[in-house]
């Protein structure tokens, strides 16, 4: 079912059959390259396929396959994890399928998940944090109404080594709801 859409593209529920796309989303290096999740075969990333699920059984958030309008393509997946209701705020993630990236569709979409997390979540913080060496990410977030709040300085151990998070968040009360 579709959820909302931006000129080109429509964010609609990620349902059981996107497994393979979200298989090949998850399976590229490069797209995982910043993630705490990888996944080698179609069996393991049902482990995703049930977080999705888990996500929002438990109220704690949704994510949504991202497709182009014309080809009803899946291009990539956008959504909201961890939402705290005594707060009022959630982190946001999107990631895109490699052959779509730098087409300026995080520019396009992310601006309607922020419009379902004011309006849907009734959320007041929606915050995003980027290891501080994706440099896509966050060339990519300087074109959106998101500020980058600050640096949190070696908060995680990966790989044998530490790494910065940048903080982004965007507040209601700067966002003009539709
Ligand atoms: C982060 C991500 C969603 C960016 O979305 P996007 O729609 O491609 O963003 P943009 O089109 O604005 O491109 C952002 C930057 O990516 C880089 N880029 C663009 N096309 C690229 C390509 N084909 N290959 C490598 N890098 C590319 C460019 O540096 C571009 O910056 P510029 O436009 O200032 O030159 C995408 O890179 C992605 O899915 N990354 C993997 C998942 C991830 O890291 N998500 C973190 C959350 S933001």
């Amino acid at each position: 079912m579709k959820i909302a859409e931006s000129p080109s593209y429509f964010l609609r529920e990620i349902v059981s059959t996107d497994i393979e796309n979200v298989y090949q989303g998850l399976s590229n290096p490069d797209i995982t390259k910043y993630y705490d999740v990888h996944f080698s075969s179609l069996e393991a990333t049902k482990e995703q396929m049930d977080w999705y699920a888990s996500l929002v059984k438990e109220g704690k958030g949704q994510w949504w396959a991202i497709t182009d309008k014309k080809t009803e393509e899946f291009v990539g997946a956008a959504g909201y994890n961890g939402i705290d209701t005594i707060h009022k705020k959630a982190e946001v993630g999107m990631w895109l399928l490699k052959e779509h990236w730098g087409k300026g569709i995080l520019k396009e979409v992310m601006p309607v998940v922020f419009e379902l997390g004011f309006r849907d979540f009734d959320l007041n913080r929606i915050e995003g944090y980027v290891v501080s060496d994706n440099v896509k990410c966050k060339k990519a977030l300087e074109k959106i109404q998101f500020k980058r709040e600050g640096t949190m300085r070696q908060c995680e151990f990966k790989n044998g080594a530490w790494i910065d998070v940048d903080i982004y968040a965007v507040l209601r009360g700067e966002w003009n709801l539709e």
